[in-house]
């Protein structure tokens, strides 16, 4: 039985640092597109631990600082599998934390959550709930205290970690989670978050905090003001099993859009798929449990011989490398 292979690739810290574009991550990318000894597209997903935008955003993104023209069917974000919570929410009230507020909580509307809400907006309705910055001018306020919420959902990394430290705690530990009554020590709502990456890689020399560093402080703070009540949550993003069923569902799509008659059964059976990062705690953690093949490199937050705790299949200097080598391996 030929096998066939399917690759996904991490972004940051693999294909680009920060704004700037790896040019290892543009060959490897005309590589997988047919540049390669095979003379072969090789189907690949963009399989990141970032959001804070829409897939079509980030594609376009990509697209442009790659060249290499990225489909959003290929772009799974932290919070793309999020989406399927839209069913259950589609009517109530949550809170969207992240990133630039009103994005977030577009993105949010734009899966189908149709009741969303922002620290920005909370700010906005009470200026005193967070005194120590001016309140945002352009937000969508309410009567927050008699609108109750009904979850809270980290979509992207805080850009104000007090503030929403302090938004999102009130939410959870407010009586009949809404805002202003007395609170109580247990949690209201159901908390869910994106991505758990405590840091990660850009431009800057040395690693940066990631979403992962504002839930150590979220359980640290809801710690101390509860005097240890538990808190559960949900996480989504890599190593996460969800995100890898999330990217085989695009691949088969994928499949399915070049050949209307793939038989999927069939495909599974023989397909390999390699995954391409440089975080071992999420990419490579998460491509093991998959039974994917695993590929770390060293252009972002690792720079060792191999992960003690997550070791990869391989480990490469770069994604270009990494690519050469899969291609390699789909040739033997
Ligand atoms: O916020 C970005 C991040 O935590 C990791 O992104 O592309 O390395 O999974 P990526
Ligand atoms: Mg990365």
């Amino acid at each position: 039985m030929r096998m066939s292979t399917a690759v996904a690739l991490d972004i940051d810290g693999v294909l680009v640092r920060g704004k700037r574009a790896l040019d290892e991550g543009r060959r490897a990318l005309q590589m997988l597109s047919g540049a390669n000894r095979l003379r072969r597209r090789i189907p690949f997903v963009l399989l990141t631990n970032g959001g804070g935008v829409s897939e079509a955003d980030k594609a376009s993104s990509i697209s442009r600082l790659l060249g290499v023209e990225i489909r959003p069917e290929q772009v799974v974000l932290a919070h793309s599998p999020m989406r399927a919570l839209a069913s259950t929410y589609s009517q109530k009230h949550v809170l969207v934390v992240g990133g630039q507020q009103s994005r977030c909580a577009d993105i949010a509307q734009a899966y189908g959550f149709g009741n969303v809400s922002t620290p920005d907006d909370v700010v906005a309705w009470s200026p005193a709930a967070w005194p120590f910055m001016p309140p945002p001018t352009a937000a969508r306020s309410r009567d927050y205290a008699s609108d109750p919420f009904h979850a809270v959902m980290v979509f992207h990394d805080s850009f104000d970690f007090g503030r929403d430290l302090q938004v999102a705690t009130d939410v959870l530990r407010s009586a009949g989670a809404t805002l202003g009554r007395e609170f109580v020590n247990r949690q209201t709502v159901p908390l869910y978050m994106s991505n758990a990456d405590l840091v990660f890689s850009n431009d800057y020399p040395r690693p940066r905090f990631g979403q992962g560093a504002y839930h150590v402080c979220l359980r640290a703070m809801w710690d101390a003001l509860t005097g240890g009540a538990p808190l559960e949550y949900t996480l989504f993003g890599k190593p996460n099993k969800v995100q890898y069923q999330y990217a085989e569902h695009l691949l088969d799509r994928l499949a399915l859009a070049a050949d209307p008659n793939t038989d999927l059964a069939r495909l599974h059976a023989r397909r390999r798929i390699f995954a391409v990062g440089d975080n071992p705690a999420a990419d490579i953690a998460g491509a093991n449990a998959a039974g994917w093949t695993s590929v770390l490199v060293r252009t972002g937050i690792f720079d060792g011989v191999n992960d003690a705790t997550h070791p990869a299949h391989h480990v490469a200097d770069h994604v270009e490398e990494a690519v050469s080598w899969i291609i390699e391996s789909a040739a033997a």
